[in-house]
């Protein structure tokens, strides 16, 4: 994997101090060298990203996090024992100044994970660089699950991509505080509260993720995003009931979207009806989440009602992405 030409061209462009798209397991991410500031100012530029939201850094070996990190605790171990390489993303106590302010927009955290996706790997590992890299998309899009995203969105403004089709889980990985007494959850993602609590027994999530007045301790988190250009809005409810929203609709003249999953796809008659995987596993969802969302943008529909999701498993995930998609519209059946 090392030796393909696609990664030491890549490679080389990050150690240039260049900005480069990259797959992971999660979705595609734009990367830097983490501990250049001028390669890290590139990333905020190309994604239009506010400089006050921190930046994950990507490894491919647990000695790179000890130069990074300090105090890291025992329970941070474990769960890298359980789950690296893979879509958890740990918040542990910075060290020094191996890696640019920029990166932790000033804070004495830096979150860290090791992508479980081949071709990140060896990119990390053959640049010889710790990588910070948020999704590389541009902000306030949804993630890209595919090149072709990522291409939508910053062509000209980046190096390069490195296209290996698409990526799998399709959410970002699942950001945990591991500097709080009790590890508590920023972001929900690729990992499961449920998997992380079977193996550290008690896991917190922020309040802010069940309560929107709350101010979220993950900075990323207080901005809207994952947002499809046209209104979407979340229905708790029957089939029936939701296409009784979409006729209102459209007896008004409105060209209607509805995004829901294959076993319901046909039970709706509007103007554009997607199917986001199947209910009957929330993983196909996840996956399909990012690329249905900008399939609308390819429409002309002024509206777009959404399916709910159970919240356990990866259907927090899920619906956390949803709820920031839909700006927190939800109408409720009576
Ligand atoms: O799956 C993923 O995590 C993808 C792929 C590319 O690895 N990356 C990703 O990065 O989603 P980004 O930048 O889109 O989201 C990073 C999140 C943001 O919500 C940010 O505020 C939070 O992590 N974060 C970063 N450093 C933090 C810190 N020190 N304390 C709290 N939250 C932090
Ligand atoms: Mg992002």
């Amino acid at each position: 994997m090392n030796d393909y030409p696609q990664i030491s061209q890549a490679a080389k462009l990050l150690q240039a101090n260049e900005v480069v798209a990259f797959p992971t397991e999660t979705v595609y991410g734009l990367g830097a060298n983490a501990k250049e500031t001028e390669a890290v100012k590139k990333i905020f530029f190309a994604k239009g990203r506010p400089s006050d939201n921190p930046l994950i850094v990507h490894i491919a070996h647990r000695d790179q996090l000890e130069e990074i990190a300090s105090d890291i605790p025992d329970v941070a171990y474990t769960l890298m024992e359980h789950f690296w390489p893979g879509p958890l993303t740990l918040i542990v106590k910075k060290k020094g100044d191996a890696i640019s302010d920029k990166v932790t927009a000033g804070l004495p955290t830096i979150a860290v994970r090791m992508p479980a996706h081949p071709v990140a790997l060896a990119l990390i590992e053959k640049s010889g660089l710790p990588l910070a890299a948020p999704s590389a998309n541009v902000s306030g899009r949804p993630s890209p699950t595919s090149a072709a995203h990522v291409f939508d969105d910053l062509k000209g403004r980046i190096a390069g991509i490195v296209d290996a089709g698409e990526t799998g889980i399709g959410v970002e990985s699942t950001v945990l505080d591991c500097t709080t007494k009790v590890p508590t959850i920023l972001r929900p993602g690729g990992v499961t509260k449920e998997e992380l609590e079977r193996v550290i027994g008690c896991v917190e999530v922020d309040h802010a993720l069940t309560d929107e007045r709350q101010t979220p301790k993950s900075p990323g988190m207080k901005y809207t995003h994952y947002a499809p250009k046209s209104p979407l809005i979340l229905v708790e409810g029957q089939p029936f009931f939701l296409q009784k929203l979409v006729d209102e609709q459209r007896a008004n003249g409105k060209t209607v979207g509805v995004l829901t999953t294959e076993e319901r796809q046909y039970m709706y008659e509007a103007d554009v009806v997607l199917a986001c995987g199947s209910r009957s596993d929330l993983h196909t969802v996840a996956s399909h989440l990012y690329d249905t969302l900008r399939q609308f943008d390819e429409t002309d529909v002024d509206i777009i009602y959404s399916e709910v999701f159970p919240t356990n498993g990866i259907g927090a995930a899920v619906m956390n992405r949803l709820k920031k998609a839909a700006g927190h519209q939800v109408i409720h059946e009576k």
